[in-house]
């Protein structure tokens, strides 16, 4: 993974993050809507972002502390804005090594860009207190289908089954695959659309203008004349 390239893409899309990650905003809620409702005492977040999940579990929510991580240090204005009880942390969540358990960690949208899912499933347990709830959401095969055509994706998205088999030492509570399709009038919005979410975060080549002209003529085009873009979410709870 070029954590670099990551943090950058992230970086610069973060204006325009909150007005676009409309998919995002929408698995955020959903996400903490999973959630029982009981105080928590020690929270952890895992690629907060803007905050979109923070926004959702502070309010409602009782907490002795709130950790949230992300490797993208601009994050922490838009925290603070939400709670100054939440407590940002910069660093990447793959060498992240608390010094304490936590009752609940969850991330939305953001664990598809770890290297190894499985090997990062195994390195967060011990953080994670006995009863304690691990939710999150990441993208299963089919999500941005329309542009395989186009470009190699960088990350890899699992499918159901093979998250289960890397969940091995947790109850699984919910796995749960969905479909959310966006609808842009060209091409060229649709390509708006992942720039402007950060989610061209792996890719560092330019397209040439031959590139462009290609991927306007071959974007599949809908009967009512649309672009869609499919976005496969997957909402997972487990308990350890
Ligand atoms: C698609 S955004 C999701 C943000 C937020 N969770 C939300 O619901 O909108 C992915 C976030 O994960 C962060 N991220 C990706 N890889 C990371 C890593 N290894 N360590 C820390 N943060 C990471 C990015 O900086 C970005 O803010």
């Amino acid at each position: 993974m070029q954590k670099s390239l990551i943090k950058k893409r992230f970086s610069k899309s973060l204006t325009t993050y909150c007005d676009n990650a409309v998919v995002q905003r929408k698995m955020a809620k959903e996400l903490v809507s999973m959630l029982e409702k009981k105080n928590y005492k020690n929270i952890l977040e895992l690629g907060c972002g803007t905050g979109f999940v923070t926004a959702e579990l502070v309010n409602g929510t009782e907490f002795e502390s709130y950790d949230a991580v992300d490797m993208v240090l601009e994050c922490e204005s838009y925290l603070k804005k939400i709670s100054p009880q939440v407590n940002f942390i910069c660093c990447d969540i793959e060498d992240f090594h608390p010094d304490k358990t936590y009752d609940l960690i969850i991330s939305n949208a953001s664990l598809q860009w770890v290297g190894e899912l499985s090997e990062f499933m195994e390195k967060i347990k011990p953080v994670l207190k006995s009863g304690g709830s691990f939710v999150f959401t990441l993208f299963g095969e089919d999500n941005f289908k329309e542009m395989a055509q186009f470009v190699t994706n960088p990350l890899k998205y699992y499918s159901v089954s093979e998250l289960k088999e890397m969940f091995f030492g947790y109850k699984i509570d919910i796995i749960m695959e969905t479909t959310e399709i966006l609808e842009f009038e060209t091409p060229k919005d649709v390509l708006k659309h992942i720039k402007n979410t950060g989610v061209n975060a792996l890719s560092d080549t330019r397209w040439t203008k031959s590139d462009l002209k290609n991927f306007e003529e071959k974007y599949p085009i809908n009967a009512n004349g649309k672009c869609s873009l499919t976005y496969q979410p997957i909402y997972i709870k487990l308990e350890i």
